[in-house]
Order: structure tokens, then sequence, then C-alpha cells
């Protein structure tokens, strides 16, 4: 220690200039922290000869002291700084809204949905989106040769002949896993993204989601599919909805039918949207066929179930009134505000 190095920091420290407080921290900690000079220096004073102790002391609790010094005046005058008018800021304009993005139209009815199954005691769940051909067709009783494996309908992602993997084309695969691992009465909704090789249109896509839904238990009737849909139907459509059901043909049920509720537009008087006959149809259903409880380890004696499944996409279209699907899909943002239920905050 000598009286240069003294001179030295206190020049420093008067030059000291700190604009934020945070500076003014760090300066504290390189001067007064535990590593700090000032600190180091009163650990260097013990080995001081006796003689200039004195001297010693003095000046360095005089440098001490006017670091100290400087650290609270910067303190204090950098909060005036920031507080006073001259800072160039208007503390009392309006501050800039904090736009919330809002949910896509496909997740909001997919979350109506959702919530009325809820209700009725289902249990949500998910499954992979790239499957094997065993989940998707196998499990399900279609039969080796049949159409939708080819490849006009499927993307498959690897080859393999005994279980190539593909894109799911239906949630019913996610049915498939519930049934193998999920305890007996099963009461499941399974919502996804599905994928068909198909021509983009305004019907149509590569890409769309579903809600499926599967029950199993013993003595499950087709009335009780009936009131089932029934019930969402009108949940989802209004109270007033009528739902009909026509012969239709899906290789994982027997019987089957195909779902049309009542047009809410013209009430069954017949407009453009239902192309005048009162009726839109909107999901595919039936009775579990006895070979796919089978093919899952389920006692088909026993138990019986029914399973339905509709588009989400479908489902919005129809609940407002969009005639064309593509819209879901091509994030126009004047298309995705009109469904704006966030606020700004
Ligand atoms: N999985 C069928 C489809 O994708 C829909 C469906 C589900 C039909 C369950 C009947 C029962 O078209």
């Amino acid at each position: 220690m000598n009286r240069e190095e003294i001179d030295q920091l206190l020049a420093e420290i008067n030059e000291l200039k700190c604009k934020t407080q945070k500076e003014i921290e760090e300066a504290r900690v390189r001067f007064l922290g535990k590593k700090g000079e000032v600190t180091r220096l009163f650990e260097e004073f013990r080995s001081v000869a006796p003689e200039m102790k004195k001297e010693f002391g003095k000046t360095l609790n005089e440098l001490k002291q006017t670091v100290s010094n400087k650290i609270e005046e910067m303190k204090s005058s950098v909060g005036e700084e920031k507080s006073s008018a001259g800072s160039g800021q208007d503390l009392s304009m309006p501050g800039d809204p904090f736009e919330l993005g809002s949910r896509h139209p496909v997740s909001i009815v997919r979350q109506e949905i959702v919530d009325i199954f809820r209700k009725f005691g289902y249990d949500v769940a998910e499954g992979p989106e790239i499957e094997d051909d065993y989940h998707v067709f196998e499990a399900l009783n279609f039969p080796p040769n049949h159409p939708a494996r080819d490849m006009q309908d499927t993307f498959f992602v690897s080859g393999g002949h005994l279980n190539p993997l593909l894109l799911r084309t239906h949630t019913s695969s996610v049915q498939v896993r519930a049934m193998e691992k999920m305890g007996l009465p099963i009461r499941v909704i399974c919502p996804g993204r599905v994928f068909r090789n198909e021509a983009i249109s305004a019907r149509a896509h590569c890409i769309f989601h579903q809600i499926e839904g599967l029950y199993i238990d013993e003595n499950v009737t087709f009335a009780d599919l009936k009131q089932a849909i029934l019930l969402f139907a009108r949940e989802m459509f209004g109270p007033e909805t009528q739902i009909r059901m026509r012969p239709s043909f899906f290789p994982f049920t027997e019987p089957s039918a195909e779902v049309d509720v009542s047009c809410n537009i013209c009430h069954g008087q017949g407009c453009n949207v239902c192309k005048g006959t009162g009726w839109l149809e909107i999901l595919g259903c039936g009775m579990v066929d006895p070979n796919v409880l089978e093919a899952s380890g389920i006692d088909s004696k026993k138990y019986s179930g029914f399973a339905f499944g509709m588009g989400i996409e479908r489902i919005a279209m129809l609940k407002w009134r969009v005639n064309d699907l593509r819209h879901y899909f091509e994030n126009d943002m004047r298309f995705l505000k009109e469904f704006n239920t966030s606020t700004e905050v």
C-alpha cells in the first residue's frame, strides 16, 4: 500500500458518474464489496509498519467515507432524475395496448364439443398422429384390401409390409388404444388431427380435425347412442334441434348410421346451406362391431358399445356458416379476427 495508490483511487471515485441504480450498485461492489478495492486496502493495512499506522489509518478512513458519501449521493440523484419532468417522458400518457392472441375457430369448437361430452361423463384421450396400420385399420376390422388403406387415402410414412407406419386417417386409432389400456366401462372422446390424401377443395382438405367418441359397458344399446347424439346436437345447435339417422356402413360398427341435424338456419324450410333439404349431415356412428371388441380383448358377449365420429371443421362451418373449409387453414388474419374472443388488457 502506498500514497499514490490511495490518491489514484480517490481521483477515480470523484470522477465516477453512474446513470442507473444498477451501475451505482456495481460501483459499490467494486469499491466497498467483500473483494472491493477499499476493503483490500483495509486488509493490507494490517501489515503496515506500526509507526505508519496512524497516518495510513486516517487516510483510509477518509477514503472509505468519501466512497460511501459519493455512492449515497448518486443513489438519490439518479432516483430524482427518473421521476423528474425533465426526463423527456410523459408519465401521464396512456400505455401501449397489449394485444393478446385469440383462439383459432377450430380450437374454440373443439373445446365446445369436449365440454359438452365432459358434462356427459366422457374422459378425453389422445394418441399419436403417426400410427401403425394395426391401430388405424386392422384392429378396426378393415379387410386387408379395403380401399381406405390405399395410397389414395392414406399417407404412408414408412414401408414395411406387415405393419407400416402412416399418418392416422381418423382418431378411431385412439379408441383402439383406449380399449387396450383402460379398464371397462370406457367412456372417452378422442379429439385430434387427421390426415387424408385428398385433393384440397371447399369441402375437403388433406389435414383436418376429428372428435370421435366411444362408450363400452354392459347392455349399451342403439337407443343409448341415439340419446347421446340427440343430447349433443341440442347442446351444440340449440334445444329445438332434431336429428335423423340414415343407414350407413363402417367396417368397425354394425349397424352403422349417418346422422343429420335439422337445419338451424331455415328450421327445416329449405335454404342454400342445407341445399333445400332442411337437414345437415354432422357425423357417422354405430354399434361397435363385436370383432373390434374381441381384437382388443373385450368379451363381446358380455359387453357392447357405441362409437361416433365427427369432423370439427364441418361442425365449425355449420356453426358459423362458413362455406369454404380452406379458410380454416390459411391463417388469414381478417378471417381469424372474426372469432376474436380475447379482450385487450
Ligand atoms: N372413423 C370414422 C371416420 O373417420 C367415423 C366414425 C367413427 C364412424 C365411429 C362410426 C363410428 O369417418
